[in-house]
């Protein structure tokens, strides 16, 4: 019987608009609800044995294309909920990463992002990235450029170590929400990932559904192109 270990957890959270809609209430109430989602389901993994890095996608670089008060509202939480998790992953010992092009965000949460990265550099526990005006084309392409410019061989290898992500590849990928897509997110990492997709929205996702999709996780047979 397969008993995957699950070290590389990556989750496209979706469907907080809809949740808030369902309530009548404003869409910026279900961004709200879905940051607090977020601290549950980074303590459940920073507990959990094998998970080393959870992977966020919080703002893709489609999500420009929202209402500009949506989009203000989204930095304005994601800044005060910088600051207020400081707490939060120092108890748990994570340590915060941003990936993504967060120089088209405002100079105060460019500060936030960077301080939060410098003060958990030292946690040795989880590392929690979030995903932040991220697309994966764009990733690719620029680690090619790098490549180039510094005279390093194009290969498979190379182009894996010198992403913004090189922490490993991904095991499984999840998308709340019952959208089956990839929308543009870790193309590269994702190669031999086993996908989830659940009907439920984003602020409604809990640990205990967490649980439950690792466990399903792990008996998959994971084949990464052999027959076994
Ligand atoms: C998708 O819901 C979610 C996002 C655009 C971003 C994710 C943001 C959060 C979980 C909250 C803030 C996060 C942090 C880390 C503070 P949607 O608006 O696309 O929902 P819909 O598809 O139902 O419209």
């Amino acid at each position: 019987m397969a008993n995957n270990k699950l070290k590389h957890l990556a989750i496209i959270m979706d469907g907080n608009g809809r949740w808030a809609e369902n309530r009548g209430l404003k869409r910026v109430e279900g961004h709200k609800k879905g940051a607090e989602v977020v601290r549950d389901i980074t303590t459940y993994a920073s507990n959990h044995h094998s998970i080393e890095t959870l992977t966020l996608y919080a703002f893709s670089s489609e999500n420009w294309k929202r209402p500009r008060l949506e989009i203000e509202f989204l930095m304005k939480l994601l800044d005060n909920w910088l600051k207020n998790e400081l707490e939060t992953y120092h108890k748990h010992s994570i340590r915060f990463q941003a990936i993504g092009d967060i120089s088209k965000f405002s100079k105060k949460l460019q500060k936030r992002i960077y301080d939060t990265q410098e003060a958990t550099k030292n946690n040795k526990g989880l590392i929690q990235v979030l995903a932040l005006n991220y697309g994966a084309r764009y990733e690719i392409v620029d680690t090619i450029n790098r490549l180039i410019k510094d005279n390093i061989e194009i290969s498979e290898d190379n182009i894996s170590t010198h992403l913004q992500t090189p922490y490993s590849d991904i095991d499984l990928l999840i998308r709340t929400s019952g959208e089956e897509r990839i929308s543009n997110f870790l193309l590269w990492q994702l190669s031999y990932s086993e996908i989830f997709f659940t009907q439920t929205l984003w602020p409604d996702f809990n640990p205990q559904e967490l649980e439950y999709i690792i466990e399903n996780f792990k008996n998959r047979k994971r084949r990464f192109g052999a027959i076994f």
